[in-house]
């Protein structure tokens, strides 16, 4: 059988048709307005809400069917200025407090419109982005104590580097080859473990893998909030004589939920004995690692055999970059190791670089390392340590301004940059304060002064601050208080708090 060739009569009229601006003096000027119009909303972030709903015209006009005619790159950004710059989720602002989001650095805005410049897939091939990321990968080692001789790889997020943490820890300790047999060649099940605080990546991940979201034991926690070891280690104990096939420990460093810190070196020691994986979630915690007075608190993070955190969260990065680490680097590539022909070049070859994704799961990779490269060069480690230690002390003084405050009550100690509050008042069950805090964030939320967000802790609904931004000032904590305390009051005033539908 012959290939037939299309008919293509009339289409292309040349075959010199290029995507490439027509006129690059205006699309050099475009680009000059856009960063000028960046920088100046940078400017005016503090007077700007936090957040505003997308309005409907807004909102319809974002429905519209693809355009199959081209309106040409000024038009394109008119549209990019009215409908989406101003509806941001808002966490580049300094008021921003919700989930763990990181505030965007400037310099890593900049890095990523070079790196989208320069465009490489940082895969197999060698070219000086892959060595750029190898270098940052080196300079994390040396950040956070980890061995020379760990595999490695930037991701997307932690939810990645926790999937890739838990995958080499599944192979490594399987009883039998899965990436030949899968989990069926495997005769005993196996069981992972983490505390109840336990982020859900880490359920995905089970899930993902082909354990099930029942083989991850999720162990209760003591008042701190913290993994009970006695009883994970009863828990261990119990499955093995049920014939069961535990395999690894997650240690939070920093859960979503409150910040808190588990025990990681009684951890690491409890897996030593039972021969388990520890893989760390240390999705923002593992960062306060680099201011020294803390480290005593997440001493155990260096013992991990796999540890997972983000730099969109509390290195403030722009979204999306993270990091896996895997102590036994040969465990890690023979988990993912895979060389087709089409990926293999020759080792004499001066293009014969690390193969990323060797790593990992992607093949084709932006170049993330840019960013934080950039960043670090313009930062240096001494300018996040103290900036985190900022954060550390703000969410201190938050809790400080809390205690000093009698219709707020601390529901969980602060342990590094997260606070747990709520609103109280006399005569209110625990559904009616429920109601009442709900509605509250959501007065708070849609005001756009400030944007804590929330969770459950015990059966409470609490206020939750998360405080992983490099703008935010000591005066952006008063007003969050404020808000909070004239929220709580004019909803008591308007009989709020006995509404449970919110
Ligand atoms: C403790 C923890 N682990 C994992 C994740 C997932 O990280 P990402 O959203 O970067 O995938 C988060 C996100 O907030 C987290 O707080």
């Amino acid at each position: 059988m012959t290939m037939g060739r299309h008919d293509v009569s009339g289409f292309p009229p040349d075959l010199d048709h290029t995507m490439d601006p027509e006129d690059w003096e205006a699309f050099r000027s475009l680009g000059h307005r856009m960063i000028e119009d960046l920088v100046n909303d940078m400017l005016a972030l503090r007077s700007s809400p936090v957040w505003q709903p997308v309005p409907s015209d807004a909102r319809k006009r974002l429905e519209e069917p693809v355009p199959m005619e081209p309106a040409g790159p000024e038009a394109a950004y008119e549209d990019y200025r009215e409908l989406v710059h101003p509806y941001p989720r808002g966490n580049n602002h300094p008021r921003f407090f919700g989930w763990v989001n990181g505030s965007g650095l400037p310099m890593g805005i900049l890095a990523d419109l070079l790196a989208s410049a320069m465009n490489p897939s940082v895969g197999t091939f060698e070219n000086a982005a892959s060595l750029v990321e190898e270098q940052v990968v080196q300079w994390l080692k040396e950040m956070f104590a980890i061995p020379n001789g760990a595999g490695a790889l930037l991701t997307s997020g932690c939810s990645m580097s926790n999937i890739i943490g838990l995958t080499v820890a599944r192979n490594a300790k399987a009883l039998t080859d899965v990436r030949s047999t899968g989990l069926n060649g495997n005769a005993q099940r196996m069981i992972l473990y983490g505390s109840t605080e336990t982020h859900t990546s880490i359920q995905k991940a089970a899930e993902l893998l082909g354990l099930g979201s029942s083989s991850f034991r999720r162990i209760p926690v003591d008042d701190a909030y913290r993994i009970d070891l006695g009883v994970l280690e009863a828990s261990i104990v119990e499955d093995r004589e049920a014939g069961l096939l535990p395999y690894c420990v997650v240690g939070n460093a920093g859960t979503v939920n409150t910040g808190a810190i588990d025990d990681l070196d009684a951890l690491a020691d409890l897996c030593e004995r039972f021969g388990l994986w520890l893989h760390v979630d240390g999705a923002f915690g593992a960062l306060a690692w680099l201011c020294p007075e803390v480290r005593p608190a997440l001493s155990g993070l260096q013992r991990a055999d796999s540890l997972a955190f983000d730099l969109h969260k509390w290195m403030y990065l722009p979204y999306d970059v993270g990091v896996a680490f895997v102590r036994d680097d040969a465990a890690h590539r023979d988990t993912f190791s895979t060389t087709p022909p089409y990926l293999t070049n020759s080792p004499e070859s001066d293009a014969h670089g690390t193969s990323f994704s060797d790593y990992g799961i992607e093949l084709t990779r932006r170049f993330r390392a840019l960013k934080v490269w950039l960043a670090l060069k313009t930062h240096g480690v001494s300018g996040f340590e103290a900036q985190i230690r900022q954060n550390i002390y703000q969410a201190q003084y938050l809790a400080d301004r809390v205690a000093e405050c009698p219709e707020l009550e601390l529901v969980a100690p602060v342990s590094l940059n997260v606070a747990c509050f709520r609103f109280v008042a006399d005569g209110l069950g625990s559904e009616e304060l429920n109601a009442l805090n709900r509605r509250i964030l959501s007065r708070v939320q849609g005001g756009g002064m400030a944007l804590p967000s929330s969770t459950v802790l015990g059966r409470r609904v609490v206020i939750r601050a998360a405080v992983t931004n490099h703008r935010s000032r000591k005066e952006d904590f008063d007003l969050l208080i404020e808000e909070i305390l004239q929220a709580g009051h004019a909803l008591l005033g308007a009989g709020g708090g006995a509404e449970h539908d919110v």
